[in-house]
């Protein structure tokens, strides 16, 4: 058996990576016009940071894993097809800043149907609006000679940092298809190679519809929830309750659950806020206005946050930063990876070089082309640095601000850093992940995420 997948980004890669792995049998070829990207994942420096992605792929490549820019031959060889090819948000036209733009999706449908040769299943792993397989399907029929084709969603739940083992032990695969003869038979197809390592009532089959809308209303809620806890963080600091201790207590309700509780600066990554701006895109376009700006406050309670997060620092530091350094420890939108796609870091140094602060960035896995690209565009401002550790980024700093959770933050030598930063020396943890009551003891001014920066006791600390 032979499958192929059109797209070698965070979403393709390891998922093909895994499937090769877990059959030896398959052929599967990754397919990606971008050539460089392509000699990356086969070279020693794949082109995705994620813990164990290297091991699964030096396993298989080679031997039923390839890497290539020969779409068509691709193509033509696979019984399945993959498609794992960008949606981001659209950028001009009709439904600009919430719709997602489908090009890629629909070059990836005509190419498909100009090179096909035989019967083919074409799986959606790419996140897309409801519906997006009617059109791939009557793109397919409209264009192609031998025309026996078969769609399928199959959305991908991994998360970046863990998604191999997300992809080893997923909560659930969810396969959408046809409720006909072909439909269910293509499904089947694919649900036997999943089978292969992953318990058969864990993966779901649902109507093509249901399986697309999935996948963008788990990100919603995902997405919600921190957006929650992000609202009460505020009321926290303000009150002197503890965010983390909420957290906590709610999450111990099993209705509620323990997860996605945790405060942040903000969340990012490629997905949260396309796929519910595309969910309050469709609910306007299906004529569900409440319920389109209902999902659309869950990304405007996280600009919000992101916002306050940096204007804390300013005020803090006696309403200037102007011509103050200060250290960011942290770059990419979450610990273990260099994917910085949303990631709050852009809005919190944007802010603070704004105030005309110096800003200087340490993160260990982003590349500094990469940080100022994102911060900057094609700007040049000489106030953005990027150190190459953290202890150089904080030396002579005002503050330092944790944007991201890596391990390494938390055990750098804080009373070294101390003595090399201008006093009073302030700490913003963005991620509550530092030991604030030892910091404190150092001499630094603490301000971590949803809780008040000193003890307060009675009514008139509070006021
Ligand atoms: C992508 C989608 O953006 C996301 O909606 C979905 O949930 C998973 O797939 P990701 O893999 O993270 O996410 O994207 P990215 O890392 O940008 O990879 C997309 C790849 O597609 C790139 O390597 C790009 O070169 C390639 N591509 C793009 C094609 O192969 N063909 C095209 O026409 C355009
Ligand atoms: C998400 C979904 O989890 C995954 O199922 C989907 O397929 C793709 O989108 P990802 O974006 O890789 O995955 O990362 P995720 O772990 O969900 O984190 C997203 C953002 O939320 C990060 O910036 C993270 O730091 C933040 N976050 C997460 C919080 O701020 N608090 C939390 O409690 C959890």
């Amino acid at each position: 058996m032979k499958i192929c997948c059109l797209g070698a980004g965070y979403v393709g890669g390891p998922t093909m990576a895994m499937i090769a792995a877990k059959c030896p049998d398959i052929k599967v070829t990754v397919a990606d016009p971008n050539a460089t990207r392509i000699a990356e994942w086969n070279s020693e420096e794949l082109p995705v940071y994620e813990p164990g992605l290297y091991e699964i792929v030096r396993e298989a490549r080679g031997r039923n894993l390839f890497f290539s820019t020969d779409l068509d031959a691709a193509i033509r060889e696979a019984e399945i097809i993959f498609v794992s090819v960008g949606t981001p948000t659209k950028k001009q036209g009709i439904g600009a800043g919430r719709a997602a733009d489908l090009r890629y999706v629909e070059s990836a449908a005509r190419r498909i149907a100009a090179v096909a040769e035989g019967p083919k299943i074409i799986v959606e792993k790419s996140t897309i609006p409801v519906k997006t397989a009617e059109a791939i399907i009557t793109i397919l029929h409209a264009n192609s000679k031998s025309g026996q084709f078969q769609v399928l969603s199959n959305p991908e739940f991994l998360a970046e940092g863990t998604a191999i083992e997300d992809l080893l032990a997923p909560d659930r695969v969810l396969i959408g298809g046809e409720e006909t003869d072909g439909g269910k038979e293509a499904v089947e197809r694919l649900v036997s190679i999943y089978a292969r390592w992953i318990p058969r009532e864990r993966i779901l089959t649902t109507n093509l519809w249901s399986s697309e809308l999935s996948k963008l209303v788990a990100n919603a809620f995902l997405a919600q929830r921190i957006s929650s806890i992000n609202t009460i963080s505020a009321l926290c600091e303000a009150t002197g309750a503890d965010v983390d201790e909420v957290g906590n207590a709610i999450g111990k309700d099993s209705r509620i659950g323990p997860k996605f509780l945790k405060a942040s600066v903000g969340f990012g990554g490629s997905c949260f806020q396309k796929d519910i701006l595309n969910l309050a895109y469709l609910c306007q376009h299906f004529g569900l206005p409440e319920v389109s700006a209902y999902w659309e406050s869950v990304v405007k309670i996280n600009d919000w946050q992101k916002r306050r997060f940096a204007g804390r620092i300013v005020q803090e530091l006696f309403n200037t930063v102007t011509g103050k350094r200060i250290a960011i420890l942290g770059f990419a939108f979450k610990k273990d990876t260099n994917d910085t796609r949303e990631t709050a870091a852009i809005a919190v140094c944007q802010d603070l070089l704004a105030e005309g602060a110096e800003v200087v960035v340490y993160d260990p896995k982003v590349r500094e082309i990469d940080i100022r690209q994102d911060v900057l565009g094609n700007a040049v401002n000489d106030n953005l640095k990027v150190a190459g550790s953290a202890a150089e980024a904080a030396a002579g700093a005002h503050a330092i601000a944790v944007l991201t959770e890596w391990d390494e933050f938390k055990s750098i030598p804080y009373a070294e850093i101390y003595e090399n930063m201008p006093k009073p020396a302030f700490i913003f943890d963005g991620r509550n992940i530092l030991p604030h009551a030892e910091l404190r003891k150092i001499g630094f001014r603490v301000y971590p995420i949803g809780k008040a920066s000193r003890i307060l006791r009675r009514r008139s600390d509070v006021e």
